[in-house]
């Protein structure tokens, strides 16, 4: 008999737009995602329009919101689950449909009334970012344990121009490697078991449609908010577009819902965009901003760091700490935060974690005279802490082996000599509350920097003859996380992990820096930067001036590069400014003056990325409209061209002219190997051009030595 007629639901943003269609009784089918339709954009229904190949089913089943296993899809399964073997094969029966925001958010309610479940996925477009999200929880409607093993917080279409996937791949020392595939007939997958966000497997990707480069054509990208285990894969469908699923993975029995119970899934955030890659950052920018849960509800700017890690390391000497806070403080620094080493029985890495009290053998008067040397040189003083995690030699340890994440019978693992707390051990959590919250308020502590330096392993609960607790360690942080900023409003928390294990959107709800990486050479960061970039405002990026030679690397490079580089993201120092020369000192703080100087302009409006020929990578910071840049262009190596090709500014207003001006020089370390005219005239004077010719043809580039950076600002003049 005749079904009655579906129902579409419509999505739309200022630039996108998502269409959905709801047959009665089954899930939603993915109709559309992709750049802004009309308000009345209407389409067919799907089936109508399908001509049924040879060989198939009689029930034509496309691509839904829960593409799921057993009644006919036949492609990857947004749901695996069963009930003791029964129940393995899920279909939606009904929908409900719940507007939130009317066009703008709502929640799908699918019923599956014979495998009995139920699935509530939200989805939200935002008009103002263009970024979507998505949410999906099960419930166990049932009368036996389910046991779902796999739940995708969200299944994207993908249309079947799209070509390239990149992600980003990498480890310790180097995150963020761009790692570009082609996408064909064969399923693309990433996965991460590691516990923690990872240093090797982001978790989001961009897929790129034919002819789209930084500044222009259609990308599509997507985010799992999730600082735990997760996989995400793109498989071709039938019909030639291709489908995008991206979830937690589950260990095995992490799943299991008792009757009744309920398991959501982390968020997916998503958009697309028709101005390239540099677009659809500048939307996951926008949509990170929103998120960010700042002290007194606004980001001050962002104060210059001095941190002590490879300063001293574990040799924390208080008349040395305090010598170095002192010469910090005189060349521009605002926050002074102590890294690892200040607490009991810390003078290596092989014993500590745990014991969150000051050692009294390095500072036999605890912190308090060093917070207050710090706070009277006019800086705010941050602390490096490590709650997840414990020294089997220290005095928690000792008190409490049973609160090591472990599994009876099997050798604990260490990592960086350290084990993992199992902190949705309710003793566990308010131990660390306490320890923290004893810290924040007996000392005038701004700023956290909270580290987490080794992957989870034998991570079972209940004292080592439970289930497998990945997932409920992730929500511990939060909840963690979440108690002490409600009892310590005032506090900034910096999300490291070794580096940039831990750098994702849900982390940030709670935090408000990150450590891009343990590897502080500049021209390593250039790349690592620009990866983080993608997804990440700048204004959250710590990113330090470090020594020379850099200590993860051994390469050297100028004060000028280290710090034009570091300067784009959140500026600190990480190294002895008291082993400086006057000069260098000098330089350091005129460094420093700079970022001050710009920092509201790199921390707020838009970044554009892009490269030059002749081994150039720029990165130019401004208002939307273009009407205001900052313009740093690095040279990655050494020319390869007897003349550089000038570099082509496609973000400019083609009807508009530019004062162009050349704001630091480029002198000292030999960096600028042939002068010409109008390089002294850009730096002089400044030189005025037209927005066309600097897009289309390109601003002259300076010759200069590799590991350099030209700095500029391009002003509007007119129209
Ligand atoms: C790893 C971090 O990434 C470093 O910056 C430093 O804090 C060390 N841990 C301290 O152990």
């Amino acid at each position: 008999h005749a079904r009655p007629p579906a129902t579409f639901i419509a999505l739309h943003g200022t630039h996108s737009s998502l269409l959905l269609e709801c047959p009665p009784h089954e899930a939603p089918l993915w109709r559309y995602w992709g750049p802004r339709l009309p308000d009345s954009a209407a389409a067919p229904a799907l089936r109508a329009t399908r001509a049924l190949p040879s060989f198939m089913l009689d029930f034509d089943q496309p691509l839904t919101v829960l593409p799921s296993f057993g009644v006919g899809w036949f492609g990857q399964s947004a749901l695996l689950a069963h009930r003791n073997g029964q129940d393995f094969a899920q279909a939606i029966t009904a929908c409900e449909i719940e507007w939130l925001t009317p066009g703008q958010s709502l929640v799908l309610h699918l019923n599956d009334a014979v495998a009995q479940l139920r699935i509530d996925l939200r989805l939200s477009l935002d008009p103002a970012s263009d970024v979507l999200t998505l949410q999906t929880g099960i419930t166990n409607l049932g009368a036996g344990a389910l046991d779902v093993q796999w739940l995708a917080a969200a299944t994207l279409p993908l249309p079947g121009q799209a070509t390239q996937v990149r992600s980003y791949a990498g480890q310790h020392n180097h995150e963020f490697m761009l790692q570009t595939d082609t996408l064909s007939r064969s399923l693309w997958r990433r996965e991460n078991r590691r516990g923690r966000t990872s240093h090797d497997c982001f978790p989001g990707a961009v897929v790129t449609t034919p002819g789209s480069t930084e500044h222009s054509g259609l990308v599509f990208g997507a985010h799992l908010a999730w600082s735990g285990n997760h996989q995400q894969s793109i498989e071709w469908l039938h019909d030639g577009q291709y489908q995008w699923q991206l979830g937690e993975w589950l260990a095995p029995g992490e799943g299991l819902l008792q009757p009744g119970e309920h398991l959501l899934t982390p968020e997916v955030v998503a958009s697309c965009s028709m101005q390239g890659l540099n677009g659809l950052a500048a939307n996951f920018h926008r949509e990170l901003r929103a998120r960010l849960n700042w002290p007194g509800g606004t980001m001050r700017p962002r104060p210059v760091h001095l941190n002590t890690w490879e300063a001293f390391y574990f040799d924390l000497e208080p008349t040395d700490v305090m010598a170095l806070a002192s010469a910090a403080a005189e060349v521009g620094i605002e926050r002074f935060v102590l890294d690892d080493g200040w607490f009991q029985g810390r003078h290596n890495d092989r014993a500590g974690l745990g014991d969150w009290w000051t050692d009294t053998g390095k500072f036999p008067d605890g912190l308090a005279p060093l917070a207050s040397h710090v706070n009277a040189l006019g800086m705010e003083f941050g602390l490096w802490v490590e709650p997840e995690m414990v020294n089997p030699d220290s005095d928690l340890f000792r008190a409490h082996p049973d609160w090591a994440l472990q599994i009876a019978g099997r050798a604990l693992i260490t990592g960086r000599h350290q084990l993992v707390l199992n902190i949705a051990h309710p003793p566990a959590a308010d131990y660390l509350f306490e320890k923290l919250s004893a810290l924040l308020h007996s000392l005038p502590i701004r700023y956290l920097k909270w580290d987490h330096n080794r992957d989870l392993t034998t991570a079972a609960l209940a004292g080592g003859v439970g289930t497998a607790g990945y997932r409920v360690q992730v929500l511990a942080v939060y909840a963690l996380l979440a108690r002490l900023r409600e009892a310590h409003p005032g506090v900034e928390i910096e999300s490291c992990s070794g580096g940039g294990g831990r750098i994702d959107f849900a982390m940030l709800r709670h935090t408000h820096r990150v450590w891009g990486s343990d590897c502080i050479d500049a021209l390593s960061r250039v790349d690592i930067q620009r990866g983080f970039g993608q997804f990440f405002p700048p204004e959250i990026l710590g990113s330090h001036i470090g020594t020379a030679p850099a200590h993860t690397t051994g390469r050297s490079q100028s004060l000028a590069f280290r710090a034009a580089v570091a300067m784009t993201g959140h500026l600190g120092v990480e190294l002895d400014v008291r082993l400086l020369s006057a000069t260098m000192r000098e330089q350091l703080g005129a460094w420093i003056g700079r970022y001050k100087a710009w920092r509201e302009q790199i921390h707020h409006g838009q970044v554009w990325r892009g490269e030059g020929a002749d081994s150039l990578v720029w990165q130019a910071h401004g208002d939307p409209e273009a009407n205001n840049i900052l313009l740093f262009v690095f040279r990655t190596a050494p020319s390869s061209h007897r003349y550089t090709p000038p570099l082509q500014l496609p973000m400019l207003d083609a009807r508009a002219r530019y004062r162009v001006q050349q704001l630091v020089a480029m002198d000292g370390d030999g960096a600028l190997q042939s002068p010409a005219p109008f390089f002294s005239e850009l730096l002089a004077s400044g030189v005025d051009m037209d927005g066309a010719w600097l897009a289309q043809t390109g601003l002259p580039m300076p010759r200069a030595t590799a590991e350099t950076c030209f700095i500029v600002r391009l002003q509007r003049i007119e129209p």
